[in-house]
């Protein structure tokens, strides 16, 4: 199966944004990672729906929005307005998981649920069959240029073997610390959606990174 790459805006240079925005639309980038916190379900606050429709506004990629917040039941339809294509949650922040994924799927987004390092994906099993990507944190959410978690791995693994055994067809996406060092881990794994932050955007090259990432391996 062929993978797939997500750069994360949130490392991109915001008085640029324009700019690294053009470069992602000509570069192998497949989804457009988008980072949402609010101060409450993490410890730092990043960028909402002006950046998020302005984004939307030069780009024809998809916009992959990671809610980092409390209550994301409350805002799906302003997301969905401002230009989310796939909206993911995380399970730790909301309470009605089965209601909130098919709003989601019902306003036409992408359905995704996201789990903290010291989540287990066991805990969301039984509603995989409703989303389309299970996004395993491989750093603890909040900050990006963090390093990555080796025992995540073994997370995937279990996670992969076991989709594989229901030919359940969800993606797995790995996010926090991949560059091309932890991407062969996490590839061999088992993981097929690779976010990437400060690796792309610090590099000299961000999108000659972009098609070394996209390489298969
Ligand atoms: C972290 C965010 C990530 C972040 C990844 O909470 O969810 O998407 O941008 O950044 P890097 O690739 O720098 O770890
Ligand atoms: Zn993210």
């Amino acid at each position: 199966m062929n993978h797939l790459v997500a750069p994360s805006v949130l490392a991109a240079d915001f008085l640029h944004l324009g700019r690294d925005m053009e470069m992602l639309e000509k570069s192998a980038t497949d989804w457009i990672h988008f980072d949402v916190m609010d101060g409450r379900f993490v410890p730092n606050i990043s960028f909402g729906f002006p950046v998020l429709q302005a984004v939307k506004r030069v780009t024809t990629k998809p916009l992959d929005v990671h809610l980092m917040i409390e209550q994301p039941e409350q805002y799906l339809e302003s997301f969905k307005n401002a230009g989310a294509d796939r909206l993911t949650i995380h399970a730790e922040a909301v309470r009605h998981l089965d209601r909130t994924l098919n709003e989601i799927r019902r306003m036409g987004m992408a359905p995704g649920i996201a789990l903290n390092p010291a989540t287990p994906w066991e805990s969301v099993r039984h509603v995989l069959p409703l989303i389309d990507t299970l996004l395993i944190m491989t750093v603890n959410p909040g900050f990006g240029g963090q390093s990555f978690i080796t025992y995540t791995l073994d997370k995937i693994r279990t996670l992969r073997a076991w989709m594989d055994s229901k030919g359940l067809d969800v993606h797995i996406q790995v996010d926090g610390g991949i560059d091309l060092k932890t991407k062969a881990l996490v590839l061999e794994a088992g993981a097929d959606v690779l976010v990437s932050g400060s690796a792309v955007f610090s590099s000299k090259d961000p999108m000659a990174y972009i098609a070394a990432l996209k390489e298969p391996g």
